[in-house]
């Protein structure tokens, strides 16, 4: 039994699902059985997001850099992402889940950039969970991005360079208007970023764990919060600074 304490919840998390590949490898089969199983977790990670209460939810479900993976594979993975997407429009819409995107989502075929839209749209007013789905998408390419819409924004002197803060800097990438993460969760004993969500885990909890993704279980990601529940997120404060009743 693991004993969340709901007053303590990460309002958001994200999560590199990885080990797909090796998932397969270990039941010997094919890498594409492995994304199969792995989009079985993703709607697993959903379910239990919501239940308890999680406010926003990013799933790292394709890189920038996994456009050089063989043709073969990279269409498997929007086949399946096609398939979750139309499988799950009903459920997201009647459980109050809000789609999202980040990444360069042009970048898609266009099957699946209409169900995007066609879901945000039918999600648009839901607020009980924002799923967020990172797709083509790279934390490099969006600095760089938001840096060219920043220099776009100086030349037309919608902001002077003197004006420019970390906030508004946070409101040129692709997840303006959602809270940085609070925990991560890398799965298969990697440790990386992989270029995740680079500016927006400057304060993030890490958490890693050996298992690999397509097993992630409902009881791993309980897991996973309750340890993110035992730290001390000091932002740079001593403990002894945190803990203090400046108002006393
Ligand atoms: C990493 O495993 C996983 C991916 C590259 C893609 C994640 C995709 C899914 C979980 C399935 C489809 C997604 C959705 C949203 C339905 P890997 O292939 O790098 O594993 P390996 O490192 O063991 O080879």
């Amino acid at each position: 039994m693991i004993n969340l304490d709901l007053e303590k919840l990460p309002r958001h998390i994200a999560i590199i699902m990885d080990g797909n590949g090796r998932w397969a490898q270990r039941h010997t089969l094919g890498r594409i059985s492995g994304h199969k199983k792995g989009a079985e977790a993703v709607r697993v990670a959903v379910r239990t997001c919501r239940e308890i209460g999680i406010q926003y939810l990013t799933l790292y479900a394709f890189s920038v850099e996994n456009w050089i993976r063989p043709p073969e594979e990279v269409n498997a993975l929007m086949d399946l992402l096609e398939e979750y997407l139309r499988s799950e429009t009903t459920e997201m819409i009647k459980n109050n889940i809000r789609l999202a995107t980040i990444g360069n989502v042009d970048a898609l075929r266009d099957s699946i950039k209409n169900l995007l839209l066609d879901i945000m749209e039918k999600t648009a007013k839901n607020n009980r969970l924002i799923l967020n789905l990172a797709l083509s998408y790279g934390g490099r390419d969006e600095i760089v991005e938001a840096v060219r819409k920043i220099i776009g924004d100086c030349r037309t002197n919608k902001i002077t360079p003197a004006e420019l803060t970390k906030d508004s800097f946070s409101s040129y990438l692709y997840t303006a208007h959602m809270p940085d993460p609070d925990l991560l969760i890398r799965t298969s004993g990697e440790y990386r970023l992989s270029n995740f969500l680079l500016w927006q885990m400057a304060y993030t909890e890490f958490y890693f764990t050996d298992i690999l993704w397509p097993d992630f279980k409902k009881e791993d990601l309980l897991k996973a919060i309750a340890d993110y529940q035992q730290r001390e997120r000091r932002y740079g404060l001593t403990s002894d600074q945190l803990h203090r009743d400046y108002n006393k």
